[in-house]
């Protein structure tokens, strides 16, 4: 692996445990459910749904071998039993049609270019009933004390180097049409903001720094590179955000979960 790769999959990391409550404490299947999990990366997100869920038997598919091979360390180093990993994509999965009562997608629309495409083909893989859950950000809900320009205008560098990589950075807002235009029907969507202030350090450092902050700064060399953005700009975009965490500081982020079944 190497360091940028390093580097997100410890962001991964510390989003996914610094979220854990906010994004799955109704992420609950029922005993003996077969649940597919599209895109689990290096497994952040795995770890925690599987002990919440132990009576759930858990299939888990990445497009890329590398971040299969270390969701599968992490889930043996846990002690989870109740996971299968198998390298694929979530465009041409192998299952049989109807293998699952449940599929959940957590942060991966947000990276492809067609997403609905993408639920469309997930659809068949569930049984009559299943039901699918969609977590994505979208990182126009950022906002913060102080304010600043020229943090806003490094965030937007993100939003443009997503677009232009084919993805949505922008995707949580369009949770609902992108389901219902999928096929699927019951849908239910609902803002998981997280607010930080001083009074709660976990969040100052889990999420306004190792998560957010340290996304943005992680596409540094990539938008200066491209000439997205002026160097001194988004360098005090970058310190203006970690402002932020000081004594009087704020910041809000909004993810969007959405619950839908099948047609
Ligand atoms: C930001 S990561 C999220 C990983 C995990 N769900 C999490 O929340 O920590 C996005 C993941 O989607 C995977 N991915 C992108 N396109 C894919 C595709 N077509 N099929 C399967 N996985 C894909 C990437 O390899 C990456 O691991």
């Amino acid at each position: 692996m190497h360091g940028y790769d390093r580097k997100e999959s410890i962001r991964l990391q510390d989003q996914a445990e610094t979220l854990a409550d906010l994004l799955h404490f109704d992420t609950i299947f029922p005993e003996g459910s077969k649940v597919l999990e599209a895109g689990c990366g290096v497994g952040a997100q795995t770890v925690i749904i599987a002990r919440i869920n132990p009576g759930a038997r858990i299939t888990s598919i990445d497009i890329s071998e590398s971040s299969i091979a270390e969701a599968k360390k992490k889930i043996e180093a846990a002690g989870i039993a109740n996971v299968t990993f198998r390298q694929g994509d979530v465009f041409q999965l192998a299952f049989q049609a109807g293998s699952f009562d449940h599929i959940l997608v957590c942060f991966v629309l947000e990276h492809l270019a067609d997403p609905a495409g993408a639920l469309t083909t997930l659809r068949k893989f569930l049984k009559p009933g299943g039901k699918i859950t969609v977590i994505e950000g979208d990182h126009g809900s950022a906002y913060f004390y102080p304010d600043s320009k020229e943090a806003h205008a490094a965030i937007d560098c993100l939003i443009t180097l997503q677009a232009e990589a084919g993805g949505n950075a922008l995707i949580g807002r369009e949770l609902h049409p992108l389901l219902e235009r999928s096929g699927y029907k019951d849908i239910r969507v609902s803002p998981r903001m997280v607010y930080v202030d001083r009074s709660k350090p976990k969040l100052v450092e889990g999420f306004t720094k190792k998560t957010f902050t340290a996304m943005i700064e992680g596409v540094r060399e990539s938008v200066l590179s491209r000439g997205l953005i002026d160097q001194k700009i988004f360098d005090k975009g970058i310190r203006d955000l970690y402002r932020t965490t000081q004594s009087n500081g704020v910041f809000c982020y909004t993810f969007f979960k959405a619950f839908a079944e099948i047609v």
